[in-house]
């Protein structure tokens, strides 16, 4: 019996192809793993109704993690529209199943690191006033998005029920949207926990800790958003007090509204290294952050739970370059190295630990060497042949 249980969940579009330069490159390192391929996606809702169906759920309830590529996802309206026919007129609700997957499985925090390797033509060059001499400017940022909460949490009504309706009215507050009408009215909640705040905020500061980085930034905009802006912001203070002690390892802990802090990373990216977010502004600075470093293909991540994970690159499934073969596997090879990373983590997992090391130095190398590359960096070549040069590097 192989050592790991991974269940294998292409998705849609580029998903396939940058799920297959995986298995190049875990083959080429001898992952002692067994791939279990799962349904999941865009498919199976307009065939079954239903884009992530139990049995999928089922296979990852009996593995050690699950490796993910991408899922498309449409509003209510057009999804209903490619339901299969038989299924039109059952009342199916479509739900993003990676959204899903983080609720079932409690997948808690989400790890965006995005780090810029030398050589790579898409680095960052910073704006000419900030960098005259137009060096690449290196970028080593680890962004943690709380994951099941906040204004991603899938509480949302339209209609509203009139239970709800008639419960916000009481504050005088609603008036603008009470002579507007029940029917006229569409809501998204943005609902955070104590629990959810302190678990995404320990986190960051506990990694910032153990990898020795020096500062943490709370990206919030608690001055609009008093109620749960504020939650989070007073627990990241009260914690930040024993970072901040040389015991704690002597970290800067600050705080930048969302805003702000997408003019102020363009301007000075390289002096961001930690950031902590609620889910949607984590998803928004996380694709602000993968954008310096050179774009989606570039930017991994994780889904961690406490004895569960879910890694997938941040992009989508690209539908343009679906099947071609020509988009950038290295977001999703950087992935692998993540999932390689949490692996490391278990008890006699130590030689995963080593196989990341190895995986992203083959990542770096390919990078620096720049001999092939696909369309993104200006290379010609497909998806595939990236990823067997990176394997030829990183191979047992
Ligand atoms: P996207 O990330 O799929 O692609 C946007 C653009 O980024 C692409 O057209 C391409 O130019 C570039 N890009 C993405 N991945 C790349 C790679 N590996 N190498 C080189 N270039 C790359 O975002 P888009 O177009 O907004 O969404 C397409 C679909 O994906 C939608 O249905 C959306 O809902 C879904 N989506 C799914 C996500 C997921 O599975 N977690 C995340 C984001 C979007
Ligand atoms: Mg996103």
């Amino acid at each position: 019996m192989a050592k790991y249980s991974i269940a294998w969940m292409p998705g849609d579009g580029i998903g396939k192809d940058v799920m297959d330069a995986a298995r190049i490159v875990l083959d080429a390192m001898k992952l002692d793993a067994e791939y279990i391929p799962c349904d999941i996606g865009w498919e199976f809702w307009c065939t079954e109704g239903n884009a992530l169906p139990e049995r999928t759920i089922d296979v990852l309830k009996k593995s050690t993690c699950a490796l993910f590529g991408a899922i498309t996802s449409k509003p209510q309206d057009d999804a209903k529209k490619e339901l299969a026919p038989g299924l039109k007129d059952k009342n199916l609700v479509y739900f993003s199943p990676i959204v899903k997957l983080r609720q079932l499985f409690n997948l808690h925090t989400n790890i965006r690191p995005c780090k810029s390797y030398p050589g790579n033509p898409l680095n960052y060059r910073g704006t000419r006033l900030a960098n005259p001499s137009g060096d690449e400017v290196m970028i080593d940022q680890v962004v943690f998005r709380e994951n099941t909460e906040g204004m991603y949490g899938g509480i949302e009504f339209y209609p509203l029920p009139e239970s709800v309706y008639t419960a916000l009215c009481a504050n005088p507050k609603m008036k603008p949207w009470k002579d507007k009408g029940l029917e006229n009215v569409a809501l998204s909640t943005r609902i955070v926990s104590k629990q959810g705040c302190t678990s995404i905020c320990r986190q960051a500061f506990e990694y910032a800790r153990r990898t020795g980085r020096k500062r943490v930034t709370l990206v919030e905009k608690p001055n609009v958003l008093r109620e749960t802006g504020g939650l989070m912001t007073r627990i990241f203070r009260e914690m930040a007090k024993d970072y901040e002690k040389p015991s704690g390892g002597g970290i800067w802990a600050d705080e930048a509204n969302i805003d702000a802090i997408c003019m102020w990373m363009f301007k000075n990216p390289q002096d961001y290294s930690v950031l902590v977010a609620e889910n949607m502004f984590g998803d928004i600075v996380s694709d602000l952050c993968a954008g310096l470093v050179g774009g989606l293909g570039f930017a991994p991540s994780a889904n961690l739970g406490d004895n569960y994970a879910v890694f997938e690159p941040t992009h989508g499934s690209a539908p343009k370059y679906a099947g071609q073969y020509k988009v950038n596997p290295i977001a999703m090879l950087l992935t692998a190295k993540m999932m390689l990373n949490w692996l490391g983590e278990k008890p006699g997992g130590a030689a995963e630990k080593d196989k990341a090391a190895r995986l992203e130095a083959a990542i770096a190398r390919v990078i620096k060497e720049g001999k092939v590359r696909t369309y993104d960096m200006g290379g010609k070549n497909t998806t595939l042949e990236v990823a067997q040069e990176i394997a030829r590097y990183a191979a047992a």
